[in-house]
């Protein structure tokens, strides 16, 4: 049998698809000594993993992965804990607050980096917009000082190296935990005088909020304000950078787009299940397990690997292709994108700011798309992902008349 490229390895990080395959093909359940942890590629498992209800999985990894860095978080919560916690936050992230009071913000948000770029004839879709909208995205929801919004993008830049410093890099990992003592040292007072002053802004939101006479301490709101630096920055950066790359790649589509709009959902969607932002998940086994006839024992880690079940050829017809149109594609409304791909995870953990996610890429796209007529890649450029735990690509210089 073939020998399947360690997940760690350059090889792999050029580019994982073909190691996936042979995953999903003759090594559904892997030992993996390094990250010491049962890796699953096939979409039934990872599947049955997000979708646990009998708490065989718990989200105890996190403890390690995330609690250095951003405190208590509702993602190493279970049960009723979590349910009430997220309860407390997710009413911002849909509905009239979304629509009302945070799609503005978006639009601004984005017209404003277009506009430093859109007269020159040539932009880095990279590094002048998808790092740096959903994070200025972000900062301005919660309310905060518009002079701050440069030092959230140096803490959002340690954050994620923190998390994805797979070789444990004692700096990376010092710096990391640097930031969350000046995060804290940041958010605190803000969030303490926000209290005494109210406004239509996410961090009142969340100041206010109350589920069955629960409120989040000042700590707890900290906690939720650096994960979402990572969980809703870095991924929804990715997940732009990597719609254009697709629709740059495959213009056809990138014309169908242009020519009608309602296709950006169908897009993104199928940009989430070709090339998701995140690749890796983790989760923690409760009790012994059996996944795809292997023995998972108590007690062990369980890497879902996203990446490969989203192409997984006995869930989707012709999976390495990139296809909008394809019709194993449901999503046209809010949360169906859940039943398209597992980008998103599934089950209790689900993304909270999916529909969030979606008003951004639908933004962005729209507006890029209305402010360079001609968008192409610059002459002989091929976008070249990167990453393991997520993944996208790395730059992606492009030209347009002005
Ligand atoms: C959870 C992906 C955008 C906030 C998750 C999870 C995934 C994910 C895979 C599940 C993690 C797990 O089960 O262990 C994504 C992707 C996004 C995106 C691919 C963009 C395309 C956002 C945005 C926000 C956000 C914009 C908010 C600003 C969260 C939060 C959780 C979460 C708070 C934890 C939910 C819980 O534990 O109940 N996301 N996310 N995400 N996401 Fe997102």
């Amino acid at each position: 049998a073939q020998q399947v490229p360690d997940i760690l390895s350059p090889e792999f990080a050029a580019d994982p698809y073909p190691a996936y395959r042979l995953m999903r093909d003759s090594r559904p359940l892997i030992w993996h000594e390094a990250t010491q942890s049962y890796i699953i590629s096939r979409y039934e498992d990872v599947e049955r993993v997000f979708k646990d209800k009998s708490g065989q999985f718990s989200t105890d990894n996190y403890d390690w992965q995330i609690e250095p860095v951003h405190g208590r978080t509702i993602l190493q919560l279970s049960g009723r804990e979590h349910a009430v916690r997220r309860a407390l936050v997710a009413p911002a992230f849909r509905g009239s607050d979304l629509q009302e009071k945070f799609l503005p913000v978006i639009e601004r948000n984005s017209r404003e980096l277009i506009d430093t770029f859109r007269h020159t004839g040539s932009a880095d879709l990279v590094a002048d917009y998808a790092t740096r909208f959903p994070v200025n995205v972000i900062a301005d929801m919660l309310g905060l000082d518009k002079a701050d919004h440069a030092r959230f993008h140096r803490w959002y830049t340690a954050v994620i190296a923190f998390l994805g410093n797979l070789s444990g890099d004692p700096e990376v990992a010092a710096a990391g935990e640097r930031t969350r003592v000046e995060f804290a040292e940041y958010m605190l007072p803000i969030i303490r005088e926000r209290r005494g002053n109210l406004g239509g802004d996410l961090l009142s939101t969340l100041c206010a909020a109350e589920v069955d006479g629960v409120r989040m301490s000042d700590e707890d709101i900290k906690a939720f304000c650096s994960l979402l630096l990572a969980a809703g920055g870095e991924t929804t950066d990715k997940a732009i950078a990597s719609i254009f790359a697709n629709l740059l790649l495959h213009t056809d589509q990138l014309a169908a787009v242009r020519a009608d709009r309602s296709l950006i959902p169908r897009a993104f969607a199928e940009t989430l299940r070709y090339t998701p932002p995140v690749h890796m998940i983790m989760r923690q086994s409760t009790t012994e397990v059996t996944l795809s006839g292997g023995t998972v024992p108590p007690g062990a880690t369980v890497t879902c690997l996203i990446g490969a079940a989203n192409r997984d050829e006995k869930r989707y017809r012709d999976p390495d292709r990139f296809d909008i149109f394809r019709d194993d594609l449901t999503t046209t409304t809010a949360f169906s994108a859940a039943a398209d791909h597992l980008a998103f995870a599934l089950g209790r953990h689900f993304c909270v700011g999916a529909l969030l996610a979606r008003a951004e890429v639908e933004t962005g796209v729209n507006q890029l798309l209305d402010a360079m007529p001609d968008l192409r890649l610059a002459d002989g450029f091929d976008p070249v992902e990167q990453g393991v735990f997520t993944r996208g690509p790395q730059s992606l210089p492009v030209r347009f008349t002005p």
